[in-house]
C-alpha cells in the first residue's frame, strides 16, 4: 500500500457532472465497478489498513478497479463553513481534497476505514467527511441533483476497529458514514467493526477479520 497519490487513478478520471459540468463521461455506463478505498488512520500499516488492504483486495479479485486513497499523506483543511458551495456545489478550498472530490463522484463503490477515535472517526477521516458539505449545500440547500440523471447502485462500507471491548463504540462511526453515503447518493452497504483491536498488528491475531474484509470487498462490486 502506498500513501502517496495516485496521478493516472481510473476512478479519478471518470468526471462527474461536478467534477466537469461539461463532461458526459460521468452518465455512461461502464461495465467495470471501481472501488475507491478511504484510509483514515493516522497510522499506517496499522489494523483499518490491513483490513481496507483486504478489501481492495477481494473487490479486484472480483474484477474491479481499485484505488487506495489514505488521507495522513495529504494536505487537507477543515471545512470552514463559509457556504460558498452553495449552488455550485464546489468547495472554493484550495488543498488536496480538490483530488478526492472527482473520485468520490466518480466511484461506483466506497470502501471507507478508520479506526475509532474518542467514540468517533478518525479526525483525518471526520476532516474528509466535513469537506462532503458541498455535496450536501448542493442537494438540501440549493436543491439540484448530485447526479443527473441518478446513478443508482452505488454502495459504500465501513471498516473500523476500536481498542475496548465496547460494541457501542462504533455507533457514531456508523451514523457518520451512514449521513455521508446519503450524501453521495450511496446506499449503505453495512460495516465490519471489531472490539478489542488496539496495538499496530493486533488485527493480524483476529480470527476472522481479514477473511471477512476481503469477501466483503468481493461481496461489495457483485451486481444487484
Ligand atoms: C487518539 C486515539 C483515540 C482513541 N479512542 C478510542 C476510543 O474512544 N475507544 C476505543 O475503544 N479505542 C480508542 N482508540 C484505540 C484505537 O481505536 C485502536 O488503537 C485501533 O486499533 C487503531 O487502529 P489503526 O491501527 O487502524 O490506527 C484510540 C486511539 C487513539 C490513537
Amino acid at each position: 500500500m502506498t500513501d502517496a497519490p495516485a496521478p493516472q487513478s481510473q476512478i479519478a478520471n471518470r468526471q462527474s457532472p461536478i467534477a466537469n459540468p461539461q463532461s458526459q463521461i460521468a452518465n455512461r455506463k461502464s461495465p467495470i465497478p471501481t472501488v475507491l478505498g478511504i484510509a483514515g488512520s493516522s497510522r499506517r500499516d496499522g489494523n483499518t489498513d490491513r483490513l481496507l488492504h483486504e478489501a481492495l483486495r477481494g473487490a479486484a479479485d472480483a474484477g474491479a478497479d481499485t484505488e487506495l486513497y489514505a488521507i495522513r499523506g495529504h494536505k487537507l483543511i477543515p471545512c470552514a463553513a463559509c457556504d460558498r458551495c452553495i449552488s455550485t456545489g464546489r468547495c472554493v478550498m484550495k488543498d488536496d481534497m480538490q483530488d478526492v472530490y472527482p473520485k468520490l463522484l466518480g466511484t461506483t463503490h466506497l470502501l471507507f476505514a478508520s479506526p475509532i477515535y474518542f467514540t468517533a472517526v478518525s479526525t483525518y477521516a471526520k476532516m474528509l467527511i466535513d469537506r462532503c458539505q458541498c455535496f450536501w449545500n448542493l442537494k438540501y440547500v440549493a436543491r439540484k441533483p448530485l447526479f443527473d440523471p441518478p446513478r443508482p447502485g452505488r454502495r459504500g462500507l465501513l471498516l473500523s476497529v476500536c481498542g475496548s471491548d465496547r460494541p457501542w463504540m462504533f455507533d457514531g462511526a456508523r451514523r457518520t458514514l451512514k449521513a455521508l453515503c446519503d450524501v453521495l447518493e450511496l446506499e449503505y452497504a453495512g460495516d465490519h467493526c471489531y472490539i478489542n483491536v488496539d496495538t499496530k498488528d493486533d488485527i493480524l491475531d483476529h480470527p476472522t477479520a481479514l477473511a471477512e474484509a476481503y469477501e466483503a470487498g468481493r461481496t461489495l462490486v457483485q451486481p444487484g
